[in-house]
């Protein structure tokens, strides 16, 4: 698949999933600014065929190198990044189920349901959920003990965020004048850690909205959940004269808190 294309179904699959994003997007350029994409970021659990053992290598069929490793602790999540010149940075990241022996099965039963022939293209990235809907409730239970793991089971492979590249603006000052526009446009931004991770220090200062809430149809019925959300990223020159192009754990840690419900 062309990758262009590839970044076309992606981006429409986010749209279906966070309506506001191109609300956000389309303001931006109403005030002239072009928006290009820092990167798109994926999660998923780490069990066979949906693990990124798998989906690594689908990412690097489309040109795409492996920068570098991540591990959020906390979180119980891991991640990989990768680069291709002139194009976005993706980011995949995966949970830990083994550290979740209580929801394990469940994890375990999802993976079981998925048709393997999903992983035959990139088409994997918004296959949605390649197993039968969880119950609320269950979904509930989980979101207590990982939210990860509970965004994952319920809406499944397809882009948590694409992130706008604020270097490529021109008409705001820094991270902080673009989140102070979209909190004034009546976006509810994820204030945990603060309303900007990051520093010039470490090369990357981020921000993102907190995600829409979307009705999704589980084993018992629709309910409206956090599903995905837009960031913000600036990035620095490091000391070789380039922009940095991995990620800052610490701040992706908080970042992944832009689907927290009720925050
Ligand atoms: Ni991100």
């Amino acid at each position: 698949m062309d990758i262009n294309t590839w970044f076309d179904n992606l981006w429409r699959d986010y749209v279906d999933m966070t309506p506001r994003v191109s609300d956000i997007k389309r303001l931006l350029e109403e005030r002239g600014e072009t928006v290009e994409n820092d990167h798109v970021a994926f999660r998923t659990l780490d069990l066979d065929p949906i693990g990124i053992e798998r989906l690594g290598p689908i990412v690097e069929s489309l040109g795409y190198t492996a920068f570098d490793t991540y591990e959020f602790p906390a979180k119980r999540v891991q991640a990989v990044s990768y680069v291709r010149e002139g194009y976005p940075r993706i980011f995949l990241s995966e949970l830990r189920t083994g550290d979740f022996p209580e929801h394990r099965p469940l994890f375990e039963s999802l993976v079981d349901q998925v048709d393997e022939s999903i992983l035959s293209g990139p088409e994997v990235f918004w296959a949605g959920t390649p197993w039968e809907p969880i119950d609320h409730q269950t979904y509930l239970e989980l979101r207590e003990t990982s939210e990860y793991g509970s965004w994952v089971s319920a809406l499944g492979l397809r882009p948590n965020h694409f992130t706008v590249s604020v270097n490529e603006l021109e008409g705001f000052e820094g991270i902080r004048e673009l989140l102070d526009f979209v909190r004034e446009c009546d976006y509810r931004l994820n204030e945990s850690g603060g309303r900007v991770k990051g520093s010039p220090d470490v090369f990357l200062e981020q921000g993102s909205t907190l995600a829409d809430q979307i009705e999704i149809e589980f084993a018992d019925g629709a309910h409206a959940i956090p599903t995905c959300y837009y960031e913000f990223a600036l990035r620095y020159p490091t000391p070789d004269g380039e922009l940095f192009d991995g990620f800052v754990a610490a701040s992706a840690d908080r970042i992944f808190e832009s689907t927290h419900a009720g925050t």
